[in-house]
């Protein structure tokens, strides 16, 4: 475990990153850390070394934890096309809540909360002025919004509730209303539109 937690800081520290004296809430396993520290690895930011270096040793670690959490990270994929997959299941979950179909709203739910990570984490999409302590530190709050509630959500599919999934799903929809108001700006804009 000490040699394994050793490896993920180094690898962060060699990020450029500084994390150090991570306080765990819950321990990873020695796998988990292992897994943790190679993501940590690919994870590159150019161009943004000094932003990500100044970030809270709270934000370094949530940032880690998240790495550790997914299991599907993608080598090629960009933010947004992650964020049409996830369009893709909450979509799904919303067909099956209407239809009273437990079985996919819980499969769709499940794959939203363990949703693919984009090539190179999510920072490198998001604006330079918002990589910043203050401003991620929202994610804390969105992680537990739509990840923890799509699990909610995918435990009450799965005994027949669909009242309280129908509830988790607004909820949910808040969290990507709040990410993006926050993080997103709006997509598609046009240098050559009238003023
Ligand atoms: C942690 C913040 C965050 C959360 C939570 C979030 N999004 Fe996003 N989303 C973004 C950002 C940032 C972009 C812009 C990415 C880009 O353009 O590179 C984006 C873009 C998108 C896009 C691409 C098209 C567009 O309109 O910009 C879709 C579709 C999308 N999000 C769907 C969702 C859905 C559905 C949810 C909720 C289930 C959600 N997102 C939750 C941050 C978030």
């Amino acid at each position: 475990m000490r040699t394994a937690k050793r490896g993920v800081v180094a690898a962060v520290v060699a990020l450029g990153l500084g994390l150090g004296g991570a306080a765990w809430a819950q321990a990873p396993s020695k796998a988990d850390m292992q897994r943790g520290s190679e993501i940590m690895q690919k994870q590159a930011w150019r161009g943004r070394l000094e932003k990500a270096k100044a970030l809270s040793p709270e934000i370094k670690q949530f940032l880690v934890k998240i790495a550790l959490k997914h299991s599907r990270h993608s080598e090629t994929l960009t933010l947004r096309q992650v964020m049409a997959e996830i369009l893709a299941d909450y979509q799904a979950i919303a067909v099956a809540i209407a239809t009273d179909n437990g079985d996919l709203a819980s499969e769709a739910a499940r794959r939203l909360a363990n949703h693919r990570l984009p090539r190179g984490g999510m920072l490198p999409y998001l604006p330079l002025e918002k990589v910043t302590s203050k401003d991620l530190s929202l994610l804390p709050a969105m992680e537990d919004i739509i990840e923890v509630g799509a699990i909610r959500l995918a435990e009450a599919a799965e005994k027949g509730d669909m009242g309280t999934a129908a509830q988790q799903l607004g909820a949910i929809t808040g969290g990507c209303v709040t990410c993006h108001a926050h993080f997103r700006g709006q997509p598609g804009m046009s240098a050559r539109l009238k003023k």
